[in-house]
């Protein structure tokens, strides 16, 4: 099929991926970050079986692996992630205990009570936290964990020029406390809750992006959605720079301590 048969919605899709492929992180975080929320969670022998959803191509997956010696499923919705992902699995001679499958994260395919361990970073929003931490606590055993990453505020208040960006960005950013109490809700002790140090988003995230959009203008040069794309990106991290002390990731780990139903 060339360009001119594809709808203009496949082919933002496809260069979405294509852009956020040539980065290692899809989204803020970093080895340490996975390393230190990891060491929370105790219940993990070769037998657990560990779920990583939304986990683009795997960048955070495969330090869980270095660091764990279960069995890893990563989700994500796009093939062109997966399929690297797969690679990156096979690279690393993981293939055996790592494996990628093409999935939605409102449609997972877990038995009830079947992982000892969810696994998400940065990719929860794309249902909705309050939705994914009820709807996944489900597949969890008793005893498990879940380990989730998501946008919050450090503030009650803040200008309003950021709080207009989140809320048409991702209306259920809120604050920590707030969050708290909706891992709570769900069901699940809250163990801890870390906030991701500026590292994450700018030298794991933003600044390879630098090189990654220039290259990327060049092979598109003239194509409007790409141009957008590059444009939006900038702009979201110029509003980090200039706005982070109000907002950033949270690393929040919780365990469930009680059966379904
Ligand atoms: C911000 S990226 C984070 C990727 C990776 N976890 C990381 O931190 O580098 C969000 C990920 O969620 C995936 N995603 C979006 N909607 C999804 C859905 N409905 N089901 C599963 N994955 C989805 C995207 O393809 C993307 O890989």
């Amino acid at each position: 099929m060339n360009d001119e048969n594809k709808s203009i919605h496949e082919f933002d899709f496809e260069l979405i991926c294509e852009y956020f492929s040539s980065i290692k992180r899809q989204g803020p975080g970093s080895p340490e970050v996975t390393i230190k929320a990891l060491s929370f969670i105790d219940n993990l022998t070769n037998e657990s079986q560990i779920a990583d959803i939304g986990c683009g191509t795997g960048g955070q997956t495969m330090v869980i692996a270095n660091n764990t010696s279960g069995h890893i499923t990563g989700i994500d919705l796009f093939p062109t992630f997966i399929d690297l992902f797969n690679i990156n699995s096979q690279k690393l001679s993981l293939q055996d205990r790592v494996n990628g499958i093409v999935c939605s994260m409102d449609n997972l395919p877990f038995q009830n009570e079947e992982l000892d361990l969810i696994w998400s970073e940065g990719a929860i929003y794309n249902i909705g936290f309050k939705r994914g931490i009820n709807e996944w606590h489900k597949f969890l055993k008793v005893g498990g964990f879940i380990a989730v990453s998501e946008a919050s505020w450090f503030t009650e208040e803040r200008p309003a020029k950021i709080d207009e960006f989140w809320k048409n960005a991702y209306p259920e950013i809120d604050t920590i406390s707030n969050k708290v109490t909706q891992i709570q809700q769900a069901g699940y002790i809250p163990i801890a809750t870390f906030v991701l140090p500026e590292n994450c988003w700018i030298e794991h995230f933003y600044a390879p992006q630098v090189s990654a959009q220039n290259k990327f203008l060049q092979k598109y040069a003239g194509n409007k959605i790409a141009e957008e794309l590059v444009e939006n990106q900038r702009n979201e991290a110029e509003l980090y720079y200039k706005y982070k002390k109000y907002y950033g990731y949270v690393f929040y780990i919780g365990k469930k301590f009680i059966s379904n139903d």
